[in-house]
């Protein structure tokens, strides 16, 4: 019953007809030579939908004989058939990527797009046939619900027997860990298919899966074992909040901050995006950010909290002390989702700089008291040692903009490693040359010291235009990476990922 109300009024909002909007006279996309006037956004011109394979990457200085397993990572690659582009960043179809580490100081590397519904249907006409989270094209097939536009372009959940590429607004599809071909949408029961799946799931130290939904006024909770079983779910009412990204469990609790950000039907129904429908704040609402706080023992016993308004994408991580929760995470005082510098990204003209910043909230949960911290950094992305996810912790590594002039370009050029005890700062930049993607960490094999480890990830090469990852030791950022694994292509600039041992 709840599940069938959330489909059907998610499908209503989704195939509302739509007017073409008025990029049909379009500009950058139709000018590929102009593309580019921003190097840093070279890659993001984005594939036609073929594999990619490098089997022996070319590899700089000594990677980890410990460092033994695969980096998965997600990202939306292909942003235009027949002539006509997207116009938003979060809209293309994902490419998953493994770079595969052996430990034998080889690399290989491969990128498949995830056959999703859409995807096949748009490869075989040759043509966009389905609207996008930001680009609004009339619909060409028929849309029964939000999978019809699922493109898995977010991140990656690996479980033991399977890979999952998510999307947070319809189902997770599952692919083949080795060789990354698509098996189809996961259906965690009957009552949940079709139901969306966040593509940021929590997982605990023992493997223990937390994650959630949002569409239409409701909520989802997803509780599965380190295997992949759903063990528990519930669907309710939520407060209103157009747009959940992500979430952080603590050793009680799992926690939202839902920015004070709605959805204008009208806008869509006029033939907009749901980006560009997206309003900071509805006339005569508070202007508040509500944090949620539920009972991982019992998902009935929900508090809402009001902070002051800010939008979050991406939390580091979250423990609770007593009555004490603390959300450790990245804010912007606004939200950017259907701006111009997000469109932008997508037409290689990218302005601007990235403004978010890390974020510590501490709130009492006995009076909703509660105190905020702000660091200065430009960042994103943060991660922190998996040993600790729902602990109090110590340590968040970031990509981050900290070279000259790197506030007036897209993406970051350096990874930073906070130390939230000392507030020290160890960092490594890559210089102007460099995008750097999101990197995750990973536990030196014996190793019991939180943050003892490596720190992998992606980045573009500009002056080659080729992609590459890169292996730090993760308490000596500053001494610049143990390897760089090069590739012989770019690849379009991901999201997320996640690291896999062997
Ligand atoms: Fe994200």
């Amino acid at each position: 019953m709840q599940r069938r109300h959330f489909l059907s009024a998610g499908a209503a909002a989704l195939v509302t007809p739509l007017a073409l909007p008025a990029y049909a006279a379009g500009p950058a996309w139709q000018r590929p030579a102009s593309f580019g006037d921003h190097a840093a956004l070279q890659t993001m011109r984005g594939l036609q939908g073929q594999d990619l394979a490098c089997d022996s990457a070319s590899i700089e200085g000594q990677l980890p004989e410990g460092l033994r397993g695969t980096l998965y990572r997600n990202g939306p690659a292909l942003f235009e058939r027949a002539g006509q582009r997207y116009q938003h960043w979060f809209d293309g179809d994902g490419l998953v990527q493994a770079w595969r580490f052996d430990g034998t100081g080889s690399v290989s590397h491969r990128g498949r797009f995830v056959r999703t519904a859409k995807f096949q249907a748009e490869q075989a006409a040759g043509e966009f046939l389905l609207p996008a989270f930001g680009t609004a094209i009339r619909a060409k097939r028929p849309m029964r619900g939000p999978d019809d536009i699922n493109v898995a372009n977010t991140s990656v959940l690996p479980l033991p027997d399977r890979l999952l590429a998510l999307w947070e607004g319809g189902s997770a599809y599952a692919l083949d860990r080795d060789t990354l071909a698509t098996r189809g949408p996961v259906r965690w029961s009957d009552e949940l298919a079709g139901m969306p799946f966040s593509a940021h799931p929590k997982i605990e130290p023992d493997g223990t899966v937390w994650n959630f939904g949002t569409g239409m006024g409701k909520m989802v909770l997803y509780h599965l074992s380190a295997t992949g079983e759903l063990k528990r779910h519930a669907v309710f009412d939520m407060p209103p909040c157009a747009m959940v990204h992500d979430f952080v469990v603590t050793q009680r609790y799992l926690a939202f901050l839902l920015p004070p950000l709605t959805l204008d039907m009208d806008a869509v129904r006029a033939g907009g995006s749901f980006a560009g429908a997206m309003r900071w704040q509805a006339p005569g609402q508070a202007r508040s950010t509500r944090v949620l706080v539920i009972d991982k023992a019992d998902f009935e016993r929900r508090r809402v909290f009001e902070t002051p308004a800010e939008m979050v994408f991406h939390f580091a991580n979250a423990w609770d002390d007593g009555d004490l929760l603390t959300l450790d995470y990245v804010r912007t005082p606004e939200a950017p989702v259907g701006e111009q510098r997000l469109r932008s990204i997508v037409h290689g003209d990218f302005r601007g700089s990235p403004s978010s910043q890390p974020a510590l909230l501490r709130l009492n949960l006995r009076n909703g008291q509660h105190r905020s911290e702000l660091g200065r950094d430009a960042l994103e992305f943060p991660r922190v040692d998996p040993r600790v996810v729902g602990q109090r912790h110590r340590v968040v590594f970031y990509p981050a903009a900290l070279g000259r002039d790197s506030a007036q370009r897209f993406g970051h050029d350096s990874v930073l490693r906070l130390d939230r005890d000392s507030g020290r700062r160890d960092a490594f930049t890559f210089g102007p040359d460099a995008v750097i993607e999101e990197h995750v960490f990973v536990p030196k094999p014996g190793g019991t010291r939180e943050g003892e480890g490596w720190l992998v990830g992606a980045g573009h090469d500009l002056r080659w235009r080729a992609s590459f990852a890169s292996v730090f030791d993760a308490e000596h950022l500053s001494d610049g990476p143990l390897a760089v694994a090069r590739l012989p292509y770019a690849v379009p600039h991901a999201f997320h990922g996640a690291f896999a041992a062997a």
